[in-house]
């Protein structure tokens, strides 16, 4: 079973995309072959600042790797160095039916934020089909915001296998259980370009000043309050140990929950979670060569699964003349 996801650095990674996306990723390693990329072409949609990108690629690249995926037992690179998903995001969009990119929530949520979009931003789903078809992925795990985005995937590859004959194999979304959306700071879905996340790697004094702005309601501090509609708690109960969750659960539901003190507990719950994470990313970043080498070898190796299926696709569609 291939399993495969991708991640943008379009900005510091935050712990939305770690229990969304890479933790799932993470301990999928052993359950199929594991294909992990960073999607720097995706991330031009945007980011325009040459030094940010090429940064934060590198910086996504250190954190996946700091986090626990093993680039020895997956096949990991940064998307651009596949130009041929390029190639093939092109043939398939000859094929995408312009209502069906129209219908996409996150490029209409992006509109409705006054983000003025580009074609890049329009055609963004085609890529990502292109990125997951070109590999023959059996399933991608993805948070919930991504789901609709596997299915404009596999639409377009039944598309193309009812003209052209059977060529892809049609991905099914993994959504991660009961986490499938962590919230931010501000209650809506954490996301880089919300500015409400809590990011996996920072200070601690930035740590603090994250997890202190946490949103909460004004409920007095001696009512019960429901923690399924707190943010804060929501967040809390993805780090606090089983005996912790379980007394703070009860002042939620019998009163006494003073917000305040579980965000102190909760800056030291996140901090301590990601101690290891972080001295070894400190590591990784302390030897770019070390971490390009890795990332060349995971490229070669992306580049070489990719060539049959394109072969295979250039055949069908005629450009072999
Ligand atoms: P962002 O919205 O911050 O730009 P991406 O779109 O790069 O994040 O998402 C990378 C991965 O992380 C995707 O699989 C996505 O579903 C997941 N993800 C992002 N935000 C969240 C969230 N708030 N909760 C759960 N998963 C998330
Ligand atoms: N669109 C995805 C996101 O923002 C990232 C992505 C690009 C991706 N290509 C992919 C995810 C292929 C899974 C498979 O999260």
């Amino acid at each position: 079973m291939r399993i495969l996801s991708g991640i943008q650095p379009s900005g510091q990674l935050h712990i939305g995309n770690y229990f969304g996306m890479m933790r799932p990723m993470i301990e999928n390693q052993d359950a199929g072959e594991l294909f992990a990329f960073i999607v720097n072409l995706h991330a031009l949609t945007s980011v325009h600042d040459r030094g940010r990108l090429a940064r934060d690629t590198l910086n996504a690249a250190a954190d996946f790797i700091a986090l626990g995926l093993d680039p020895d037992r997956c096949v990991f690179w940064v998307q651009s160095d596949v130009p041929e998903v390029c190639e093939l995001s092109w043939i398939l969009s000859t094929m995408t039916p312009f209502g069906l990119l129209e219908r996409c929530h996150s490029y209409k949520d992006k509109v409705a934020k006054g983000i003025s979009p580009s074609h890049g931003l329009f055609a963004y789903p085609v890529l990502m089909a292109a990125d997951i078809l070109i590999f023959q992925a059996d399933v991608v795990p993805v948070g919930k915001d991504q789901k609709q985005h596997l299915e404009v995937a596999r639409d377009i590859a039944a598309k193309f296998n009812h003209i052209y004959g059977e060529t892809f194999k049609l991905p099914e979304p993994r959504i991660s259980g009961d986490l499938a959306v962590i919230p931010g700071i501000d209650g809506q879905k954490m996301s880089k370009s919300y500015g409400n996340t809590i990011p996996i790697f920072t200070t601690r004094e930035e740590l603090k000043k994250r997890v202190m702005a946490i949103k909460t309601d004004s409920t007095p501090v001696e009512e019960p309050k429901d923690p399924d509609n707190c943010n804060l708690f929501q967040i809390y109960r993805l780090f606090a140990p089983e005996d912790r969750l379980r007394e703070t659960l009860g002042l939620y539901r019998n009163g006494g929950a003073m917000y305040g003190k579980i965000k102190l507990e909760l800056v030291d719950l996140i901090w301590d979670y990601f101690a290891a994470a972080r001295e070894k990313r400190e590591q990784l970043l302390a030897d770019p060569g070390g971490l390009k080498a890795i990332l060349a070898r995971g490229a070669e190796a992306a580049r070489a699964a990719a060539a049959p299926t394109m072969e295979l696709v250039r055949d069908r569609v005629g450009l072999r003349y």
